[in-house]
């Protein structure tokens, strides 16, 4: 079969061991030939392509980044002229193994329901979001930078007598923030799905120091919002219509040093977080999503994307896994708010 591949969205580490999983398999097992998508979906639109074979996947598996290289081109935009160019160039194909998030396999779901596209997604995103999966690549190496940032942070916040605010990814989902949150100790644990009362945040961290505790770890998820909303939130968007975020850290930083009084600092963790070598876990699992789709395309099981349940690598619609993000549940949440403050 020859066999196209892209990684669209956000990059994060694990992408190449999946990039390179499939085509090890594809190669070794089904004698396949693939053609590797420029940038996400920028690729089929544009022409852009690059070699995949056994001699360029060689060496990548501990690479972060995306050897394809990524980018946020939606073709729904323009559709009347964009999708059909994209049809176009997945019909020279046998199929479409497509690697990405909300907004890539949801493209993807519509190719395929809208045009019967051969297509199969591989789930990646560090804010680990995805519906249908109970987990995604990428995910466990940023919440294992953002724990050691915040056990870093830790040690000078207590030498200065001093907050910090630590601002990690995750636009609509707190995972980051709630496991690097409860790994690295911290007091105040802010996520998207639940709208924070700042006047709450600020009694957490007076009652620390009338405690003898004269420092605070606050961990904000940059999706997080006060009651209310945010009063300078920003308007620019992408091709999928997301503002760029950012800039709650440095809100959360001024407003608990002026209503406590006590100096406050903020580190925006950024992309450190989707950047460098992806940990073991993360390398393990891309490879077996890899495998997974791989094997899918050469079932016909089109339209669906390969997913981890539990510990067991199944395939799940692409419709499920795009129609609803797997938030973070307040179950969750709550069973922590015991360990803060
Ligand atoms: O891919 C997910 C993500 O890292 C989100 O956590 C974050 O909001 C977004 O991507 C940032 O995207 P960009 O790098 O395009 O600004």
């Amino acid at each position: 079969m020859r066999v196209g591949i892209l990684t669209g969205g956000g990059d994060c580490p694990g992408l190449n061991a999946a990039i390179r999983a499939a085509v090890r398999k594809g190669v070794n097992r089904y004698g396949d030939e693939f053609v590797g998508f420029r940038d996400g979906w920028r690729g089929p639109l544009d022409g852009l392509t690059v070699p995949l074979t056994l001699d360029t996947v060689r060496g990548i598996l501990p690479r972060g980044g995306t050897i394809l290289g990524s980018s946020r081109t939606n073709p729904f935009k323009d559709a009347d002229t964009a999708v059909p160019r994209v049809l176009a160039a997945i019909s020279e194909l046998d199929a479409l193994i497509a690697i990405g998030g909300e907004d890539t396999l949801g493209v993807a779901a519509r190719l395929h329901a809208e045009h019967g596209a051969r297509v199969v997604g591989l789930p990646k995103t560090i804010d680990n979001d995805l519906g249908a999966t109970d987990a995604t690549f990428g995910f466990d190496t940023a919440l294992q930078i953002a724990s050691d940032a915040i056990d870093r942070l830790h040690t000078t916040a207590e030498s200065h007598h001093r907050n910090l605010v630590v601002e990690v990814m995750g636009r609509h989902a707190g995972w980051i923030a709630l496991h690097a949150g409860v790994a690295g100790g911290a007091d105040v644990i802010l996520i998207p799905e639940r709208p924070f009362d700042i006047d709450a945040v600020c009694a957490a961290v007076r009652r620390r120091h009338e405690r003898g505790s004269y420092f605070s770890i606050v961990v904000a998820a940059e999706g997080a919002l006060p009651v209310g909303g945010m009063p300078e939130a920003d308007t620019e968007v992408d091709d999928f219509g997301h503002v760029r975020l950012g800039g709650l850290g440095v809100w959360l930083e001024r407003q608990i040093e002026e209503r406590t009084g006590y100096e406050t600092r903020a580190t925006v963790l950024g992309h450190v977080q989707r950047g460098g070598t992806p940990t073991a876990f993360d390398r393990v699992l891309a490879t077996r999503l890899g495998l997974a789709a791989i094997d899918a395309v050469h079932d016909g099981h089109f339209g669906t994307m390969a997913a981890i349940r539990g510990t067991r690598i199944e395939l799940a619609a692409l419709h499920d896994a795009t129609s609803t993000l797997r938030t973070v549940p307040v179950e969750d949440y709550e069973q922590i708010d015991a360990l803060l403050g």
